[in-house]
């Protein structure tokens, strides 16, 4: 049996492994996909450890999305964008490198809401926020809005990805582009660790009423209950996960992915787990 595997923290909750092994038993793929938790300095290892014959291919989470880069024999251009791999694809003896986020987040809004053609708000300038801003901007958004607790960090990741018609603004500043919004995206990872949202019920009532709001987290978060509360679409991040999954099994299988398969059973795990 073959084996596929997430490369991340060692605390890792991640639904990925319930997701990927939905989707190998439905197929009659024979392969287990682990969770690899590795420690920053076996990464280099872990890695090449992917080359093996009986590797069919690897996920790179939270912290080390952006190592990896380094670490791959090529990558694909939409990675070279976001400056960070969330997809490890063995090809011969070398390993390329992609990444399936920006993919996913675009599936995931495309599937759920119609965002209205105005500016985009994102919350948030780690990690998460690399693959979000090149999505935005490949989906034609006229201006992006980017506000950030360390306002410096904001201008560092627009300076880094190279991005064009993206405002930085102070998170005290958002009421004032509120109006223009035709999505806010939260992109902090304030709703994995607390009940807070870096926009409140008020603010959310000064967007236009068909704003869409989005969670990058995949809980019942404080942003998403506000966004709600005023009447807008709030979509967490569930849908993006399994879309950016999909995207990844098909690139090592080369098979079309069982979507739907893939969502039930995150869902089921979600159930399970909040019980
Ligand atoms: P990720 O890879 O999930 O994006 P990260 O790189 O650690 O994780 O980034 C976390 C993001 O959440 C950052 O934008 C962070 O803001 P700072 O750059 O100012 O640290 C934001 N964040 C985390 N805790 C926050 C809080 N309590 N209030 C506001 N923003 C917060």
């Amino acid at each position: 049996v073959k084996r596929a595997g997430l490369i991340g923290d060692p605390v890792d909750h991640s639904l990925s492994p319930v997701m990927h092994n939905a989707a190998f038993a439905e197929l009659g793929i024979d392969v287990r996909y682990e969770l690899w938790p590795t420690k920053p300095g076996d990464l280099t290892n872990v890695v090449n450890s992917i080359r093996d014959d009986q590797i069919l291919g690897a996920n790179v989470t939270v912290p080390y999305k952006q190592d990896v880069f380094d670490l791959v024999d090529a990558t694909t251009a939409i990675t070279d964008q976001i400056g960070a791999v969330n997809t490890i694809i063995p090809i011969g003896n070398g390993l390329l490198g992609d990444n399936t986020d920006a993919f996913g987040f675009m599936t995931s809004l495309r599937e759920e809401a119609d965002v209205p053609h105005r500016a985009a708000l994102v919350l948030g300038a780690g990690g998460a926020s690399r693959a979000v801003l090149v999505a935005l901007r490949e989906m034609n958004v006229p201006m992006i809005y980017l506000a950030n607790r360390t306002e410096q960090r904001a201008h560092d990741l627009v300076q880094s990805l190279g991005l064009k018609s993206i405002e930085v603004i102070a998170l005290s500043g958002v009421d004032e582009v509120l109006g223009d919004v035709g999505i806010a995206i939260n992109a902090t990872s304030l709703g994995w660790h607390d009940d807070a949202s870096p926009i409140n019920e008020q603010q959310f009532a000064r967007l236009q009423s068909d704003a869409i709001a989005m969670d990058l987290t995949y809980r019942e978060t404080a942003f998403l209950r506000g966004a709600r509360a005023a009447g807008l679409t709030a979509i967490d991040g569930l849908g993006m996960l399994i879309h950016q999954g999909a995207r990844s099994f098909a690139l090592w299988t080369g098979v079309e992915p069982p979507v739907e398969v893939m969502r039930s059973a995150v869902e089921a795990e979600q159930r399970r787990r909040a019980s």
